[in-house]
């Protein structure tokens, strides 16, 4: 039985999959079981923010395992306590965390406390959060209900949550608000929605609003946070005070872990949520080698420079590539070319792999990079060597 015939057979096929066997991966290049490499510039969808086989990872993960790899939240995590406060720290804001396994799941988290502050902070209840046309907050019921696409909401899983309505832009949220609403939950730069940013003075604009109106603002962070648009959090970027933060993909490097902070640390008390796995040592070592690595390099400034590098090799085949691209998208490491048709946008994405580049799709028509943090210059021109001898023949 191959490989191919084995994932077939036995795992639900909720994928629609490619079936190069990666097999190996150091740094931003990924080996498959023939020994042929890939510059990875998808970093598993933002995901492994420091790499593939990172030294200070590795080893902060078999430490740990040879220690402790769980213990349930019932005792205190000295990693979790030292992430937490790494996190706080690194954000600026005074907020506390709460530790689950993944972006729904953090989510979820931020979707829970609305609610509660909705019930206790108001005369009669609110509950209703307003998201954005084209967002991506997971796929449990209720965040995938919180996703303003409609595609998304199938009659299959039906019925769902209630409460949750979209807007097709930021201005349009001011005249959503009603009595009822609790929270405003957006992405700074939506990133299956396409890689838009927001700009940043409508962002603003609407941060004061909200706090004025007594309204939650809940930033998802998902995609953007851990450095992935240069600074810690995009929340960092745009200057705002977000109530809620979510965050998920690049924080554990590869090892599940998400996380939901707060500045209303008052709202949720024992018993309110709380997760088997969320938080243990495992992750949350992980976590604490990913943020040291990334902050010694923010820190010097080679995430500015790699952010730079990177973004100019992009402009450049954005501008020399009129014919198959609108235009170049996106912020930081979290970027996009928008190609003129849908199936541009797929056929490059096919072609790159058998060149020995992998990237992503999202939205209809973009083209996604999302590569590793700690990628090298090196790695960035051989991957748009790759992508160039791609888009060259289309
Ligand atoms: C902005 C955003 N929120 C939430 C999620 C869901 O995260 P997960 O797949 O870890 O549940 C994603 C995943 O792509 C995301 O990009």
């Amino acid at each position: 039985m191959t490989l191919e015939q084995q994932d077939k057979q036995y795992v639900l096929q909720t994928y629609a999959r490619d079936y190069t066997n990666f097999v190996k991966g150091l740094g931003s290049t990924l080996y498959d079981e023939d020994g042929k490499d890939y510059i990875d510039f998808a970093s598993g969808i933002g995901v492994n923010s420091v790499g593939h086989g990172n030294e200070k990872l590795t080893e902060a993960i078999c430490e740990q395992a040879k220690n402790i790899i769980h213990i349930s939240n019932l005792q205190v995590i000295e990693p979790q306590a030292k992430l937490a406060q790494k996190i706080v720290e690194l954000s600026g804001y005074n907020m506390g965390i709460f530790f689950a396994n993944s972006g729904a799941e953090a989510n979820e988290g931020a979707i829970k406390i609305a609610r509660k502050y909705g019930e206790t902070k108001f005369n009669h209840k609110r509950y209703k959060v307003i998201t954005l046309e084209h967002s991506f907050h997971g796929r449990t019921i209720t965040t995938v209900k919180a996703t303003g696409q409609e595609s998304f909401h199938t009659p299959h899983f039906s019925p769902y949550p209630d409460g949750f309505s979209y807007e097709k832009s930021i201005e349009d949220v001011y005249t959503a608000i009603d009595n009822e609403t609790v929270a405003v939950l957006i992405e700074l730069v939506q990133g299956e929605g396409g890689v838009q940013p927001f700009e940043k003075a409508e962002i603003q604009k609407l941060a004061t609003h909200l706090k004025q109106e007594g309204i939650l603002l809940i930033v998802d962070e998902v995609q953007t946070g851990v450095f992935r648009t240069g600074e810690f959090l995009a929340s960092n970027l745009y200057e705002i005070e977000p109530d809620i933060i979510t965050l998920a993909k690049g924080l554990g490097g590869g090892v599940p872990i998400g996380a939901v902070m707060t500045k209303h640390k008052d709202i949720l008390s024992a018993g309110d949520h709380g997760s088997t796995f969320g938080g243990n040592y495992l992750s949350t070592a992980a976590g604490n080698a990913v943020l040291d690595v990334l902050k010694e390099m923010y820190d010097t400034g080679a995430i500015g420079e790699t952010l730079l590098y990177f973004s100019q090799k992009l402009e450049d085949i954005a501008t020399r590539y009129e014919n198959l691209f609108e235009k170049e998208v996106g912020l930081g490491l979290m970027r996009g070319l928008r190609a003129k048709s849908a199936e541009i946008q797929t056929e490059i994405i096919k072609r790159s792999m058998a060149e020995g580049l992998v990237v992503l799709k999202a939205g209809r028509n973009t083209v996604r990079f999302l590569p590793s943090i700690t990628i090298s210059k090196n790695e960035i021109d051989e991957g748009f060597k790759r992508f160039e001898t791609v888009i060259s023949t289309l």
